[in-house]
């Protein structure tokens, strides 16, 4: 990363602190589309253009990440007596060699450590099946505590019935992504088949992270090629990998959605901060988390830009399936949503993401 000259009271130890927790935030595919450049008590939050992820819609994926990866960076500083302040940048985004200027985080000294970061290394995706047993109120209290309101809001699906609805939505939503040859090269360019493939480039899906049943990485392997998965597909193949994350539905204890009211890139980075926290949240309950993206993605580019955006039978399909989305959750009428996860209970995932050295998502300072 290049270098820029500023004097700071925040030491680069403590920077050094700061950004590797933010950098421990989730994102879509593992791409890390984030750099920070500390200039004395503020960093900028630069966002890597070049790292986002191609079918992202509005920056939304993007700014779910970013937004997490800020969440983080204030709850580490409550650890080291300090409190952030943000600024969201607003377009045109300036350009700096290292991204674009996103936001600034402002640090003062005082404020009371949040017990949420100390869940932040523990927190990971977790793509087994979990027990069916619906949550009850007191398990999801903690979440619902930890939206502090503003313009994002979090409405669930615990019933059994409700969630065999919800099933067949991700179904069908998801079966667009294994139909469409740019969303099918955009999968397999960002799965590692190996530990050793994804050290190469610290990103990406390692492909035990995925919890694929027996001979399911081979598979994966052999329909890489666009040709093969559109040959298996003429004998339903779509619709086996879709019925996975629809019997992901069906074996958890809740399903969340995460809604705005402000559909805007400040709105989406705030999506961002109150989803860590509700993550965060739930990983100190000793709850599993998966989240599932694509399907509010889906949506929000069906209601932007329109069905002629997606191919005729897929922009076809979303519109079928919106009245059934829009009724289980009522709720959410008038609001956008940003992400839909599962939570449950279950046993610990088989891998962990790896994630980029501090050293190259820092733009340091010169001493
Ligand atoms: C915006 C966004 C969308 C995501 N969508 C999905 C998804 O649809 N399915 C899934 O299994 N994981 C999804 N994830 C989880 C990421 O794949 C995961 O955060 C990343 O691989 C890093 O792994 P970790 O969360 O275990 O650290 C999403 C994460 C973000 C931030």
């Amino acid at each position: 990363m290049s270098t820029v000259a500023s004097s700071a009271r925040i030491t680069m130890a403590q920077w050094r602190t700061l950004i590797e927790a933010a950098g421990q935030a989730p994102s879509p595919d593992n791409n890390q589309p984030w750099a920070f450049r500390p200039r004395g008590d503020a960093v900028e939050v630069l966002h890597c253009r070049a790292r986002a992820i191609g079918s992202d819609v509005d920056d939304l994926f993007s700014w779910l990440a970013v937004g997490a990866a800020i969440e983080n960076l204030c709850l580490a500083a409550t650890r080291l007596g300090l409190t952030g302040r943000v600024e969201y940048m607003k377009r045109p985004f300036t350009e700096t060699p290292d991204g674009e200027r996103i936001a600034t985080v402002e640090f003062s000294t005082g404020g009371q450590p949040d017990a949420l970061a100390e869940w932040i290394p523990q927190r990971v995706t977790n793509r087994r099946f979990y027990k069916r047993q619906p949550l009850g109120d007191a398990d999801l209290a903690p979440m619902i505590a930890s939206v502090d309101g503003r313009c994002v809001h979090l409405d669930w699906l615990t019933d059994l019935p409700q969630r065999k609805r919800l099933a067949r939505v991700v179904a069908a939503v998801d079966r667009i992504r294994f139909e469409h040859q740019p969303f099918h090269e955009e999968f397999h360019s960002v799965l590692r088949h190996s530990p050793a493939e994804e050290e190469r480039t610290r990103d990406g899906l390692e492909v035990r992270t995925l919890e694929l049943p027996p001979f399911g990485a081979t598979l994966m392997r052999w329909v890489a090629p666009w040709r093969r998965m559109q040959l298996l597909n003429r004998f339903g193949m779509s619709r086996v990998f879709a019925g996975t994350s629809a019997k992901q539905v069906v074996c958890c204890g809740a399903v969340g959605l995460v809604s705005t009211t402000d559909v805007s890139d400040r709105g989406f980075l705030e999506g961002g901060r109150a989803f860590q926290r509700i993550w965060l949240a739930a990983t100190a309950a000793g709850l599993s988390f998966q989240p599932m993206g694509g399907i509010p993605l889906f949506f929000h580019k069906l209601s932007s830009q329109g069905s002629e955006a997606f191919l005729p039978e897929h922009g076809g399909v979303l519109e079928s399936l919106l009245p059934e989305w829009r009724e289980l959750f009522p709720a959410a009428a008038g609001r956008t949503g940003v992400m839909l996860f599962r939570i449950g209970r279950s046993g610990g995932p088989s891998a962990r993401s790896i994630r980029k050295h501090v050293d190259d998502i820092i733009v340091k300072d010169v001493e």
